[in-house]
Formats: structure tokens, sequence, C-alpha cells
């Protein structure tokens, strides 16, 4: 089962919009794609028109040990399954006591699920290096990047390479990286030296598609839908159908 997690320890980069829309589209595809929120602030879950998810239904009773994974899957209002989210997550150091596998959970969970190929999951990563995102980077096989196209932006994702490059000694693979840059303007000189400067930092890891800055893709989470649904022919739909399809070309999701 290709697990993807989407992951950047900047916040507002993109990570839930991208987890959102490349789960929309392959879902269009055909695909059965399964979306878990792992940011405590559940911006995928609202994003989703999921509001006030009970902490017994949402993935903070998966890290408790209360029920499995496959009894937390609901459907999104477009037809993606997803695991929820909710602020209890933030204290999940504290719901494994002493457990010395409390980041691999998430990946055992998973493995728990069963092996169907048409389930590609994608992680909705927190901005931080701590137990959650450890938790998605252990379980996952392909690690999708979003950076957007502003300078300090790039300067983190100097770091994201680092950290990333740390973890692979421990966990024992080589992590599969693409990064796509976001909130791209065409008209700023900025968003393309950017783009050609991560292309140095990420030789052969930078999607050729990039998401172009887009007030649907920014308006679409506040009525709950993925932006296939909210505005199918606007450049941020158009945009995320070729992410996958470029992506799917590489065999990122197999
Ligand atoms: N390409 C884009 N064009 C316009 N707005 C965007 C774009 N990508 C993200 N946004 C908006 O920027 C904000 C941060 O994006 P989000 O996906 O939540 O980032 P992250 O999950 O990395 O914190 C959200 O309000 C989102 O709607
Ligand atoms: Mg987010």
């Amino acid at each position: 089962m290709p697990i993807i997690a989407i992951f950047n320890q900047k916040h507002g980069v993109g990570k839930t919009t991208t987890c959102l829309n490349v789960a929309a589209v392959l879902s269009q595809l055909g695909k059965d794609p399964l979306i878990i929120d792992l940011d405590p602030k559940g911006h995928l879950t609202l994003s989703c028109g999921q509001k006030d998810v009970a902490a017994e239904h949402s993935i903070v009773a998966y890290f408790k040990g209360e029920k499995p994974l496959a009894d937390l899957v609901q459907m999104s209002p477009s037809g993606v399954r997803i695991i929820a989210s909710h602020p209890e997550l933030s204290k999940i150091e504290t719901f494994g006591g002493k457990d010395a596998n409390i980041a691999t959970r998430l990946a055992t969970g998973l493995i728990e699920m069963g092996n169907d190929e048409k389930n590609i999951v994608l992680l909705d990563c927190c901005p931080a290096m701590g137990v959650l995102s450890l938790n998605a980077l252990n379980a996952a096989k392909g690690v999708l990047l979003p950076v957007s196209a502003d300078f300090l932006s790039m300067q983190g994702a100097r770091r994201l390479d680092s950290a990333l490059k740390v973890l692979e000694k421990p966990f024992h693979k080589e992590f599969r990286r693409r990064v796509v840059v976001t909130r791209f303007d065409q008209r700023r000189r900025l968003s393309t030296g950017i783009y050609e400067h991560l292309q140095k930092y990420f030789p052969g890891e930078i999607c050729e598609t990039r998401i172009v800055e887009n007030v649907s893709l920014a308006e679409s989470p506040s009525y709950g839908k993925d932006i296939l649904s909210y505005a199918p022919h606007s450049p941020g739909a158009r945009d995320y159908r070729a992410l996958v399809a470029e992506l799917g070309r590489g065999g990122f999701f197999s």
C-alpha cells in the first residue's frame, strides 16, 4: 500500500491544500485514497467539511489504543475517505505512557488495515518534527514536500533536506522524495528564481508542475470542498491534476 507523507516543518506552505486536492484527483481517477489528518489543528478535517469530530472518532482514539484505524474512517462529502484529527492529538506523547514504539504506532496500524494497492494513503503532517511527524515518516515510503515560492520557505527547504537525511539511517530506508513548489506566481521574478534554486538543492526531485497562487484554492476549504468540486476549471484544479499525472508517471504512487 503506497503511503505518502506530505511534510514540511514550515506551516502555510500548502501541505493540507496538497493533501486534500491530490486525494480528490486520485479519487476522480478511480483510486480509493485515504487521507489522515495528523495535525492537531485539524485543517484537513475542516477542509473536508467535518466539524466538531469527537476525539473518540478521530485518530486520537487509535493512538490511545481504543480503536483500530479501520474503525475511524469517515467519508468526506466529495467521497474521499478520511481519518479526522482532534485538538487532543497535541498530547500524543502522553497517550502511550512509556511506550518505546510510540513513533511506529501509525505504521503498525496501517499494516493492520491490509494491503490494497488502490488504497493510496496520504498523511497530512503537522509543521513540526515531533512524535506525530516521526510516525508519518516512519510509515511512509514517499515524502512529498510542498515548498511555497518565497524566500524563507526556500531556506527552510534546505533544513528539510538534512532532517530527512538524518532520519533515513535509523529508519533503515531511503525516502522517495518529490518537491512541489506551491503558491507560485509566474509574474514574480522571485518565484522563478526560487524554483531554479530548488532545482539545485533537490536535483531530479523537483516536480515540473508548479501550483499557482490561486484564489479558488484558498476559498474552497471554507466551503468544506476540494478544488475539483469547488472550481473544477480553475488554475488550481488544472495544476493539481497535472501534479498527480506527473507523480503517477514517475511511479511515485506505486
Ligand atoms: N496555491 C495556493 N493559492 C492560494 N492559496 C493557497 C494555495 N495553497 C495554499 N493556500 C492557502 O494558504 C493557507 C495555508 O495553506 P495550507 O495548505 O493550510 O498550508 P499548511 O498545511 O502547509 O500549513 C491556506 O489558507 C490555504 O487555503
Ligand atoms: Mg496543514
